[in-house]
C-alpha cells in the first residue's frame, strides 16, 4: 500500500530515498518502544517554559508515528506519562493533560485516515474525565485499523504492570483455575497489559539518560537499546532511521552464541578431535 502522509505535505524525495535504503538494508523492527525524554530541558535551553517542550514534542510524536507507518513498523509504544510523573508540579501535570486531550481531538481523524489503531496501556482511570473521553473516542474510531498500532503508555509503569499480572494469576490460583507450579513465562506475558503485542525488538531513549525508568520491565528482556543525546522535540524521522540502522547492525543472540562463532567453535572442536 502506498504510504499516505499524515501531514498532507509532499513527502520529499530525499526522505523517500532514506526510507527505501533503510528497508533494503535489513529488517525493520516489528515493535519499537520509545522513552520520550528531554522536553523540559529542550524548552529551558530556549528560554521557554517546560510545557512548550511537551507541545513541540507532539510534533515529534506525529512525525515518528508517520515514519513508522510508512516503513512498515507494526507496533509503536510511546512512554507518554509514567506513574511517577504524577509527582510533577500540578501546573505541569494539568498542562500535559490539556495537551493530551487537545492532541487526541486534533489527530484522531489523521490516525484513522492513515489506518493507524490507537491503544493505551496504564491506569487510564486516573486521568481527568475529558481525557478519558477523548481517548475512548479515538480508540473506538480507530479500532478496526491494522497498518500500525500506536500504543500510548499513560500512567504506566513496568512494576505496576507486573503487579497487576501477579494479582490476576494469584486470584486464578486461589480459585483453583491454574496450578501455581504451571506458571511460566508465557502465562505471565499473557497477563500483562501488552498481552496481544510482541515484545519490542528496539527501545529508544532520547536525551542521553541511561535508564529504563520503570518502562516495559518484563517485555524488554531481549530488546536492543538505543540511547541518543537528542532531546525528544528534536527527535524526528531522520533520528528514527539512525536508531533503526543501529538496530540493523546488531547481532541478536538471545543469550546464545553467535552463528559465526558457533560455526568457528564447532570447526575448532572438530579440529581438536581430529588426530
Ligand atoms: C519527558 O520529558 C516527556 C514527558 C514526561 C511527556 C511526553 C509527552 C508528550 C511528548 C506529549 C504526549 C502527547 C501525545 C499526544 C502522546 P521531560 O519533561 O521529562 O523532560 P526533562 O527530562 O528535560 O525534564
Amino acid at each position: 500500500m502506498e504510504p499516505i502522509s499524515l501531514t498532507n505535505k509532499e513527502q520529499n524525495s530525499s526522505d523517500k530515498k532514506s526510507q527505501s535504503a533503510l528497508i533494503e538494508q535489513g529488517a525493520i523492527p516489528e515493535h519499537i518502544a520509545i522513552i520520550m525524554d528531554g522536553n523540559g530541558r529542550w524548552a529551558k535551553s530556549r528560554g521557554n517554559i517546560r510545557s512548550y517542550g511537551h507541545k513541540v514534542g507532539v510534533d515529534s510524536v506525529r512525525d515518528v508515528t508517520e515514519a513508522c507507518a510508512q516503513i512498515g513498523v507494526k507496533y509503536l509504544t510511546l512512554y507518554a506519562f509514567s506513574t511517577e510523573n504524577w509527582g510533577r508540579p500540578k501546573m505541569e501535570v494539568s498542562a500535559l493533560m490539556r495537551l493530551l486531550a487537545r492532541s487526541l481531538r486534533k489527530e484522531a481523524d489523521n490516525l484513522n485516515e492513515n489506518n493507524i489503531k490507537l491503544e493505551t496501556i496504564g491506569q487510564i482511570d486516573r486521568f481527568p474525565e475529558n481525557c478519558q473521553q477523548e481517548l475512548r473516542e479515538a480508540i473506538d474510531l480507530t479500532k478496526d485499523n491494522d497498518r500500525l498500532q500506536l500504543c500510548l503508555a499513560l500512567s504506566y509503569s513496568g512494576r505496576w504492570d507486573i503487579t497487576e499480572a501477579v494479582k490476576k494469576l494469584a486470584q486464578s490460583a486461589k480459585e483453583g483455575d491454574i496450578d501455581p507450579n504451571k506458571i511460566d513465562d508465557k502465562m505471565i506475558s499473557d497477563h500483562l497489559s501488552t498481552a496481544d503485542v510482541p515484545d519490542p525488538e528496539l527501545i529508544i531513549r532520547t536525551s542521553g539518560e541511561y535508564r529504563i525508568s520503570n518502562f516495559l520491565l518484563w517485555q524488554l528482556a531481549y530488546s536492543e537499546l538505543y540511547i541518543t543525546e537528542t532531546y525528544w522535540p528534536d527527535f524526528r524521522r531522520e533520528e528514527l532511521y539512525k536508531a533503526i540502522q543501529s538496530f540493523q547492525q546488531r547481532e541478536r543472540r538471545f543469550g546464545k552464541v553467535s552463528e559465526n562463532s558457533q560455526k568457528k567453535s564447532s570447526s575448532l572442536y572438530v579440529q581438536e578431535l581430529t588426530p
